[in-house]
């Protein structure tokens, strides 16, 4: 720690809109999966962008206590099996350089967090020519999920959950999903939090916000009256947020197979990216207003109906895999009709979709128009449709009725699309490290909001209860049980026609 303190008073390059305080990133969970995957390639994202204040540190924690030099080789060997697109040498090297790896906290005992914190804390201080309180510190937390509870009492018995002179603005929180697995334990975790945390200190992530392309969802709509003014049930006649995923879950079967399809990605990403949807114009694009918007929407989402509503199905063979059941019922497929009671979408069915070992992976959020006229000299017109693709970088699509080219005056659907990675300039940021510089920011407009969550879990509570449907089998491979077609009548699925 001693030589590496005085690497860490050393400047990084930090670009205009970088934050100007110095920052502390405390992994916890620091050698963990998630933080492999994810976080470590994101925080090496943000560093090649310039996208990190001139002096920051990443304290990593754990159970296994390692060395800090066996930490720089946990980094670099993460960089390189994960590391996006573009992550150079040199980001590998400024992102081990500051790193430095710590015991983890818990409630009896602090280890060695707090007194590494205060040191390192003063190391980047002194170098910015700042006051200490000053730095700002983020915990994220990338442990199991179970652990979310304890390791936040934790941090507030050795006073990590405020500064150094108590104050609240310069600490930070990050949950990993899931934020609870059902109504109750949702709620029960938010207690912990809250007597911790105040509410804006916490930043609960939900990945499909911080897309590109869900965050075009704002833009698009708000700022062009073209899409503005389709934007609801006079002219959609369904919403469709479809996840097919070729994927298989054998690499995490005990996790999924107490998880499920529904619980994965349903009361999480697709119920907000409904919201987003459905969302009422925020009085301005900040913060708060983004927020409250979505959380007011899905307040309208109306509890799923499992007799009506919902299909659940499990993959032929999925029974056989490791760590699986033999009689297990979990479902690897879901497609739901939500309704949204309010006057912009009253009548119009929210199609979700989502599963796994699918006939192929995409992330589509299509609005269906009506067909009006329905017919045009004589011929069905095909159906318009606004269309946006969450996967990769985004992208946009609007189909509408032309005129098939030839001799004829035949009609014809075509398809104009936009790659988001095509606008110039601009280098999309992959969703997690977007978050991330947002958490940096102090900016919530795309994390999960308690009430928000309260309103997912009692419209998603119906799949949890003796109603929850039966699980149908279907091929891998497949689109689905072939009883997840009827939900969608009579437009059908705008994927896998
Ligand atoms: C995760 C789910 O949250 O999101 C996975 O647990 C799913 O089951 C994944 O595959 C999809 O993420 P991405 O990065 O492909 O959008």
């Amino acid at each position: 720690m001693t030589d590496k303190a005085d690497q860490l008073a050393e400047p990084t390059e930090a670009a205009a809109g970088a934050p100007d305080r110095p920052l502390v990133v405390v992994l916890h969970g620091g050698r963990g999966d998630l933080s492999r995957r994810l976080v470590l390639p994101s925080l090496a994202t943000l560093q090649r962008r310039g996208l990190l204040p001139a002096h920051w540190a990443l304290l990593g924690t754990g159970r296994n206590v390692v060395g800090t030099e066996e930490y720089e080789s946990f980094v670099r060997e993460s960089l390189a099996e994960f590391g996006h697109e573009g992550t150079t040498d040199d980001d590998v090297a400024a992102l081990t350089k500051n790193s430095v790896f710590t015991g983890e906290v818990g409630t009896d005992d602090p280890g060695e967090l707090p007194g590494v914190l205060a040191k390192v804390r003063a190391t980047l201080a002194d170098a910015e020519g700042s006051d200490p309180a000053d730095v700002v510190v983020v915990h994220y937390l990338a442990v199991p999920p179970q652990a979310f509870a304890d390791l936040t009492r934790a941090l507030a018995a050795h006073g990590l959950n405020r500064g150094p002179d108590g104050r609240a603005d310069t600490v930070r929180v990050v949950y990993e999903k899931p934020y609870g697995t059902s109504p109750e334990t949702f709620a029960e975790l938010d207690a912990v939090v809250h007597e911790v945390f105040d509410e804006e200190q916490v930043f609960r992530i939900d990945h499909f916000l911080g897309k590109e392309a869900t965050q075009n969802l704002h833009v698009l709509r708000f700022a062009n009256e073209l899409f503005g003014s389709v934007w609801s049930r006079a002219h959609v006649t369904q919403v469709q947020i479809d996840v097919p995923e070729t994927l298989d879950v054998a690499q995490r079967a005990q996790f999924y197979d107490a998880t499920g399809a529904a619980l994965d990605m349903v009361v999480s990403h697709l119920f907000q990216v409904a919201a987003e949807v459905a969302m009422e114009p925020p009085r301005h694009l900040a913060v708060s207003d983004l927020a409250r918007a979505r959380e007011e929407a899905l307040a309208d989402f109306r509890p799923l109906d499992p007799a009506n509503d919902v299909v659940l199905g499990q993959f032929e063979g999925y029974r056989e895999i490791e760590g699986v059941a033999d009689d297990s019922r979990t479902d690897t497929f879901i497609a739901a009709r939500l309704w949204v009671d309010n006057d912009r979408w009253r009548g119009v069915p929210f199609l979700l979709r989502t599963g796994k070992r699918m006939a192929a992976s995409a992330q589509r959020v299509t609005l269906l128009l009506r067909r009006d006229p329905d017919r045009l000299f004589g011929d069905k017109v095909p159906g318009g449709r606004i269309t946006l693709s969450l996967a990769g970088d985004g992208a946009i699509e609007v189909t509408s009725a032309v005129k098939r080219p030839g001799p004829d005056l035949d009609l014809a659907a075509g398809t104009a699309r936009l790659d988001l990675d095509d606008v110039e300039p601009g280098e999309p940021l992959p969703a997690y490290a977007s978050l991330l510089d947002d958490v940096l920011h102090g900016d919530r407009a795309l994390f999960t909001t308690p009430g928000g969550l309260a309103s997912a879990w009692a419209a998603f509570a119906p799949l949890l209860g003796p109603d929850r449907p039966d699980v149908h089998p279907y091929k891998p491979g497949s689109w689905g049980p072939a009883e997840a077609a009827a939900l969608a009548e009579p437009e059908g699925w705008a994927l896998g026609e």
